[in-house]
């Protein structure tokens, strides 16, 4: 029997492809176990993007290193942005951590295994300007065998001025475009059903002479069945042709994540964004003219440097015009090594930046509503992807706009349903909240 592994993944996407990429990299070594205190080794992949995230992975630390009090033997590792950001101060706090690696390092861990059971402590935070793992095979940890991530690139070199990530992931490269298209062929041939193509800036994506839209064209080709997602696109580099292409193929999904950030474009300026309010609202109506039922989602961030109330006015009614489907919302969080914390002032007060992302939410929660309310009574094609926690005769699943649709599955007599997880069904969308739509098979 093999030692075994638990790992726990904290932040985007991007990290939950990681944690597929660690596994399989360690797979001769350990196997997995869900059960945190059943493991030889706990690695967690962590997030830093805001401080918020990291205080709650060093929380979490605390609470496995000091299992190490009951189980000798167990090894704890901190892989991932936090490893990349605060390096070996981690290994020199008073949590008990034997292994620090950063996102370009995954390939050493085997190696820094050893001297961690050599009893000497393991750290690896180069970063690359080459790696992309395009070689390794995942292992699927997600919860259904229906969807999986393909991470097409790496790394991020805008330095928006808020944001860490150029620092953690270090410099964009591109996967070559056949490993993207073998791998997705195979997840199709095992039964998947959907791939969401992943990256930083997935709109920059480049290797030779293929771009982001040839890309998805050649996924998108494999098989009609096969729906194609992708995430996050950067509105500075949303092209027409990426428009014709989503417009083009039914099986690539009509939503778009189209982060704005904010919507005054002095703080768009400010926060080093490369276009401004016009410019955001004329590719969304770009978008809506060649595809006027995508659905469109976004990152807003609250109270960042020298927002002011107009400011903060200006993001609320960006957020009407657009009448996003869907948002992420947080507030301004300084990052050391920034370009914003080492230039500006973080000047709004944490009284003005929470009543602002509390108006924000509050707009979105009404806007949400709305955009479901419009949905109601329409029929929609959606691939089933589970079982409702609360009720095991609803089952649920998403349509191409990326919401969720929750719909009666009764069992049939001879206890078989008539609907199955990886299927596409048809529903009308009976009724919904801000959250859910609730629909019926038709
Ligand atoms: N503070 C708050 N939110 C941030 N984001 C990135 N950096 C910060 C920060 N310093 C948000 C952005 C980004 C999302 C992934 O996280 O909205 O799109
Ligand atoms: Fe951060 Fe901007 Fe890169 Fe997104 S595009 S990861 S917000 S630097």
């Amino acid at each position: 029997m093999k030692p075994l592994l638990f790992i726990e993944t904290y932040g985007c996407q991007m990290n939950f492809a990681d944690s597929e990429i660690l596994v399989s990299l360690l797979k001769d070594r350990y196997d997995t176990t869900d059960n945190y205190a059943d493991a030889d080794l706990i690695l967690v992949n962590t997030c830093s993007i805001r401080d918020h995230a990291e205080q709650r992975v060093l929380n979490r630390l605390k609470e496995f290193t000091s299992l190490k009090k009951k189980h000798q033997g167990l090894k704890v590792g901190l892989v991932g942005c936090m490893a990349e950001r605060l390096k070996e101060q981690l290994l020199e706090s008073e949590l008990a951590i034997d292994l620090v690696v950063g996102p370009d390092a995954y390939r050493s861990l085997p190696a820094l295994l050893d001297e961690v059971e050599a009893g000497s402590k393991g750290i690896d935070v180069l970063l690359s300007e080459s790696e992309t793992y395009q070689d390794i095979e995942p292992v699927r940890l997600g919860s259904n065998k229906v969807s999986a991530f393909i991470s097409i690139m790496r790394g991020c070199q805008n330095y928006c001025a808020y944001c860490v990530v150029p620092y953690t992931r270090g410099k964009e490269r591109s996967r070559e475009g056949q490993t993207i298209v073998n791998e997705a062929r195979k997840l199709f041939e095992q039964g998947y059903r959907e791939v969401t193509l992943l990256g930083q800036n997935v709109n920059s994506y480049r290797a030779g002479d293929l771009d982001f839209a040839g890309l998805m064209r050649l996924v998108a080709e494999i098989d009609p069945a096969l729906r194609v997602r992708f995430s996050t696109s950067h509105p500075k580099d949303l092209s027409d042709s990426l428009i014709e292409v989503m417009a083009a193929y039914p099986n690539i999904c009509k939503n778009i994540h189209l982060p704005v950030q904010s919507g005054s474009s002095a703080m768009l300026a400010k926060m080093k964004r490369k276009y401004d309010r016009e410019w955001y609202l004329e590719r969304v109506s770009a978008l809506r003219k060649r595809i006027p039922d995508c659905g469109i989602s976004t990152d807003i961030i609250a109270g960042f440097c020298g927002e002011t109330e107009q400011d903060h006015e200006q993001t609320l009614s960006l957020m009407r015009e657009v009448g996003y489907d869907f948002a992420f919302m947080f507030k301004y969080s300084d990052r050391p090594g920034t370009f914003a914390h080492k230039n500006y002032a973080d000047d709004v007060s944490e009284e003005v930046k929470l009543r602002r992302l509390n108006q924000i939410i509050d707009l979105q929660q009404q806007l949400s509503h709305q955009s479901n309310r419009r949905d109601v009574g329409k029929t929609f094609e959606i691939l089933v992807e589970g079982v409702s926690k609360k009720d095991k005769q609803r089952f649920f699943g998403r349509n191409s706009q990326n919401k969720v649709i929750v719909f009666d599955n009764p069992a049939l007599p001879n206890g078989e349903f008539k609907v199955r997880v990886g299927d596409y069904v048809k529903v009308e969308v009976k009724e919904c909240t801000a959250a859910t739509l609730l629909g019926a098979l038709v």
